[in-house]
């Protein structure tokens, strides 16, 4: 852990940008272009951060700063600063501690993580690895019956709040994965994978501990009736079959006792009706524009929801999140809390849990 922590101590390590040079440099191509890239022209993943730049801020200067409190409550969860881990899918293939890693760090840092349905890691282990609040994302991959099963485990585990993703009616398409031979090299098949296994030759150290950690896993938290836990390989025709649709609230709020908050909102339209579903927060997201490519940036989209919204339900944001005063333009903008993705994902892939809130950062 020590070599970890000096790996991203200053100055080497000062900002996200420096996270994700060193991810870049620790992980094969085909996982680092899965973390860092989007849809198509990938021309949302880049609006993202844009609006962000574009945004300034109207100071009010002469005036004493007291010490701040970044305290906040979202959805029930006490979190010390307005930002949440946003769940990323087989974080496991970063680091073998993947989601075990980010939840405890999350946890050491005071606020939330939000465990993918796509996760590596027992739903179990991930509750018991955070001293913080842990919510779960839901795909409906496995089918109902296997939902039900996992939301079960995960109320039992202790997770505190169900987050509803309903952009991700079929797999994005992301070109990066199909030039680094993703799905061929997922196949197992020897032959379609040879022209794509050079690149992992020159990730000595990734490729070692994946090796060690026994390759790529099966998904623990969906199990199929029958068949037993669903392979990665088989999740992107999963969930081109597998879309979220408003009629499936009725029964998510009979299966989850607790507060639902629904992924993906982008229109005010779309916040109307999570609030007829009974959600008790959104996120506007486009999800780090991974998925449907040229719709907006959620900065730009936040202002029509959070109108719709007036307050009757918490709004979240994320997307393009990657420094302190991103969050702090979100609220601005009226969020009550951001997720951050790839921000603490490229820690993972750069260093483990030492990547993920690195110790050394000041606070
Ligand atoms: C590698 C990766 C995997 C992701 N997997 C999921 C997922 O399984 N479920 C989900 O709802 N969102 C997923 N997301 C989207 C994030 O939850 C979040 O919406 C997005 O990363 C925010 O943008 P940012 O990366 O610019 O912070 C994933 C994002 C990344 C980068």
């Amino acid at each position: 852990m020590t070599r970890w922590i000096r790996a991203v101590a200053p100055p080497r390590v000062v900002n996200i940008e420096d996270l994700r040079r060193l991810a870049q440099r620790r992980l094969p191509a085909a996982v680092f272009d899965y973390l860092d890239g989007g849809a198509e022209g990938e021309s949302t993943l880049k609006e993202n951060c844009r609006a962000f730049d574009a945004l300034t801020f109207r100071p009010r200067n002469a005036i004493a700063v007291p010490n701040c409190d970044l305290r906040t409550k979202v959805l029930g969860s006490e979190l010390s600063f307005p930002a949440l881990l946003a769940p990323v899918g087989y974080s496991r293939m970063m680091h073998p501690d993947g989601e075990v890693a980010a939840a405890r760090g999350a946890g050491a840092a005071g606020t939330a993580y939000i465990l993918s349905t796509i996760s590596g890691h027992k739903l179990e282990d991930v509750k018991a690895a955070s001293s913080g609040p842990v919510w779960y994302q839901l795909y409906l991959v496995g089918g109902r019956e296997a939902a039900e099963a996992a939301l079960e485990r995960a109320r039992v585990a202790g997770f505190s709040v169900l987050a509803v993703t309903i952009d991700t009616g079929t797999a994005g398409m992301r070109e990066r994965d199909v030039r680094n031979g993703t799905a061929e090299l997922m196949s197992g098949k020897l032959l379609a994978m040879l022209p794509f296994l050079p690149q992992f030759l020159s990730r000595p150290g990734w490729l070692m501990a994946f090796l060690r950690d026994g390759g790529i896993h099966k998904l623990p938290n969906v199990i199929i009736p029958g068949c037993g836990p669903m392979a990665l390989i088989d999740v992107a025709a999963a969930l081109a079959g597998s879309v979220v649709t408003w009629q499936d609230f009725q029964w998510l709020r009979a299966v989850w006792p607790g507060p639902i908050v629904v992924k993906g909102v982008l229109t005010g339209d779309d916040a109307r009706r999570s609030i007829d579903a009974g959600a008790a927060g959104v996120i506007v997201s486009n999800h780090g524009g991974r998925q449907l490519d040229s719709v907006p940036a959620t900065l730009r989209a936040l202002p029509e929801v959070v109108k719709v919204v007036d307050g009757q339900i918490e709004v979240l944001m994320d997307g393009g999140v990657r420094r302190g005063s991103d969050i702090v333009k979100a609220i601005c903008m009226g969020a009550r809390a951001v997720l951050v993705g790839r921000a603490y994902a490229y820690g993972l892939g750069a260093a483990g849990e030492a990547g993920v809130v690195p110790p050394t950062w000041p606070t």
